[in-house]
């Protein structure tokens, strides 16, 4: 079993369907409205979890209701709550989702993952050397992206950052990094100034660009190769992402190559988009493997 440690954020997502998304100044009527775990950080422990690895992770939650839902739903997905420690002074993570014609829109209230800084990290570090690989995102504060990538170059840990939501990343996180992630609106944010096809050059077997429903990119040191998605009938995308990042670190983790790494995770992606919610179809390991 590989040890996948993310770092990132946890949140209840508020999700409402709508035949219509509204536009500013305007109201429309929904059809639903249903609250499920989410969080791209805890997203990418279950889909990690589901997918058989051992998933450690280290976030926080507000001591409230929501943060109540957070941890149960990370105990019935057989995931360690030891630390995810519950803050009085903060409300949990909130992501306000709208799935209308056929995409989401959300609106992140990021709460206590916000304080998920480098000194609540500094507490965590015996956890962390434990760990195959770190998986961590873009909803907690800079300052710790920054501060991971240092421990994790100084423990040898390989690093996977997984850049969304957009916002730009400072140069010496991009070369600790072990692997890059972004979609190709955050690779525009992170890469200002490079096209897709420079930045991928110049950073060969690292950067791996999703293309939605097209597929991932990347640079393998003498040609650009496209690993086409599985076609399927999208139910809800959101945390097609998360799927796809947890099951990529899984098999570079148990040291599948990369190609093959990424047509597994494809295939994970592929499959949590056919049921509703972030965590609602990340697939287990016989259910992508069974469909490869
Ligand atoms: O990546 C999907 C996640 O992003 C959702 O679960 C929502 O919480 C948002 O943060
Ligand atoms: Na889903």
């Amino acid at each position: 079993m590989v040890k996948i440690g993310v770092i990132g954020s946890c949140a209840v997502d508020l999700v409402v369907t709508s035949s219509k998304r509204p536009g500013a100044g305007e109201t429309v009527l929904g059809e639903s409205f249903k609250v499920v775990p989410g969080g791209k950080g805890a997203n990418q422990a279950v889909a990690a979890a589901r997918l058989g690895a051992e998933a450690v992770m280290i976030g926080r939650v507000g001591k409230d209701n929501f943060g109540e839902v957070i941890l149960n739903n990370f105990r019935s997905n057989h995931i360690s709550v030891s630390h995810v420690e519950p803050v009085t002074y903060c409300e949990s993570g909130t992501a306000h989702i709208v799935l209308a014609e056929g995409d989401n829109s959300i609106v992140v209230v990021k709460g206590a993952n916000d304080l998920v800084t480098p000194e609540y990290i500094e507490q965590k570090l015996d956890v962390i050397r434990e760990m195959d690989m770190i998986l961590i995102q873009q909803e907690i504060p800079e300052e710790t992206v920054l501060y991971v990538s240092q421990i994790c170059a100084e423990m040898n840990i390989p690093l996977l950052l997984n850049p969304a939501p957009a916002r730009a990343v400072d140069p010496s996180v991009i070369e600790k990094a072990a692997y890059l992630t972004p979609n190709e609106h955050e690779a525009a944010i992170v890469f200002d100034g490079l096209s897709a096809s420079e930045a991928l050059r110049k950073y060969p077997n690292k950067l791996f660009i999703t293309e939605g429903a097209q597929g991932v990119r990347y640079f393998d040191g003498q040609q650009e190769i496209l690993v086409p998605a599985y076609k399927v009938e999208a139910v809800d995308t959101t945390g097609a992402g998360d799927t796809f990042n947890a099951a990529f670190a899984v098999a570079l983790a148990e040291g599948k190559p990369i190609y093959e790494s990424v047509r597994f995770a494809n295939r994970a992606a592929s499959l949590s988009v056919t049921k509703f919610g972030a965590q609602g179809g990340m697939p287990t390991r016989e259910e992508v493997e069974g469909s490869l």
